[in-house]
């Protein structure tokens, strides 16, 4: 899979362990979105290190092919952080390993997923909840590698419990080399706006490098949140789904210039580049199925989106997504978004 790289340079460094990022901007881990088409659009667009979804400890040690296939990378999107979850200290041991051996540069242990079906295992956000139990899992993935390692923590179980201070220290005690904070609690879900406050709490409290992560949305929020929190990286998530380039106008905005919008054609040839680095990993079929939640967020920023969308629900394949963005495009000529 070849993309041509277009990304512009950013005179900030993150230094994670022995891994010095050029740049300080994060694809955050989302399930079935962050796979290898998209993390190569976002690299290209500006992003310094781009991650996986997150990836079963548990499966990786059985060989479960759909674990395996998460695994896979490609040079191009490189430095990776694998994103394992488990509770049990041998398998995340074993997966990262196996994640370091399939390409991986970083590994990223994952504390903050809230969905019953990981947490009802320990796993996930459910590993906050006890810090003896963080302490045996991390020590196990970090005797076991010396790669990079980073977690990535909510701002613990339910507001207040436990400290997320607490778990920031014990982190760093276990020689985590970053921690990622999302800035909301498990049980808080996307219920209230993350609390910045919560990531420069974490900076003062460790040493290692703090990625601040929750509500960036717009270019000016990465910027902000550096600011007000003195975090030295950010990762962006449901901000950069329909919005890649959003890596690119943080950059702009570092470097002191006006973030541009994509032009329309820009974002077109963007869905379609997008769509055909899908069907070539999982065929036209389940690219098309994938592809009609994605191009839900595309959406938001298009005028007309309730059109664009109705268009959008049928494809199947790449002639009726062609047809449907033929018709849509051009029906908006001389429209910017
Ligand atoms: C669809 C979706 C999938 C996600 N999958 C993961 C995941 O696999 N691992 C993880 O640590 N967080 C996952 N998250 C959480 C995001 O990485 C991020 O922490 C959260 O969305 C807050 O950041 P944002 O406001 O920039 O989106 C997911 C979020 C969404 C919306």
């Amino acid at each position: 899979m070849n993309v041509p790289h277009d990304n512009q340079a950013s005179r900030h460094r993150l230094k994670i362990g022995t891994l010095e990022l050029e740049g300080r901007l994060i694809m955050a881990p989302m399930a079935g979105i962050t796979n290898l088409p998209f993390r190569l659009m976002v690299k290209r667009l500006g992003a310094a290190m781009v991650t996986t979804e997150m990836i079963s400890a548990a499966g990786l040690c059985r060989g479960n092919r759909r674990s395996l296939e998460y695994l896979k990378n490609n040079r191009a999107e490189r430095p990776l952080a694998a994103q394992i979850f488990g509770a049990r200290p041998d398998e995340m041991a074993v997966a990262a390993q196996m994640a370091l051996e399939a390409g991986a540069d970083v590994i990223d242990i994952n504390m903050g997923c809230p969905v019953k079906k990981v947490t009802r295992t320990g796993a996930g956000a459910a590993l906050l909840k006890n810090l003896r139990e963080i302490s045996r899992l991390v020590t196990s993935v970090r005797l076991s590698c010396n790669a990079p390692l980073t977690a990535k923590i909510r701002a613990g179980w339910s507001p207040g419990y436990p400290p997320f201070r607490e778990i920031a220290r014990v982190l760093q005690d276990c020689g985590i080399d970053a921690i990622t904070i999302h800035s909301r609690s498990a049980v808080q879900g996307y219920s209230t706006p993350a609390d910045w406050s919560v990531i420069r709490e974490v900076k003062q409290e460790v040493a290692v490098p703090v990625i601040g992560n929750g509500d960036v949305f717009r270019p000016a929020q990465g910027i902000r949140m550096m600011e007000v929190t003195g975090c030295d990286g950010i990762m962006v998530g449901r901000g950069a789904v329909g919005n890649p380039w959003i890596f690119r106008q943080i950059l702009s905005l570092e470097m002191g210039q006006e973030p541009r919008e994509p032009e329309l054609q820009e974002r077109r040839a963007l869905i379609m580049e997008h769509f055909s680095l899908l069907a070539d990993t999982m065929g036209e079929h389940r690219a098309a199925l994938s592809m009609r939640g994605l191009l839900i967020w595309y959406s938001k920023a298009l005028p007309n989106s309730s059109v664009f969308r109705g268009l959008v629900t049928k494809i199947r394949d790449l002639g009726s997504l062609r047809d449907a963005m033929d018709r849509y495009f051009s029906s908006l000529e001389g429209c910017r978004p």
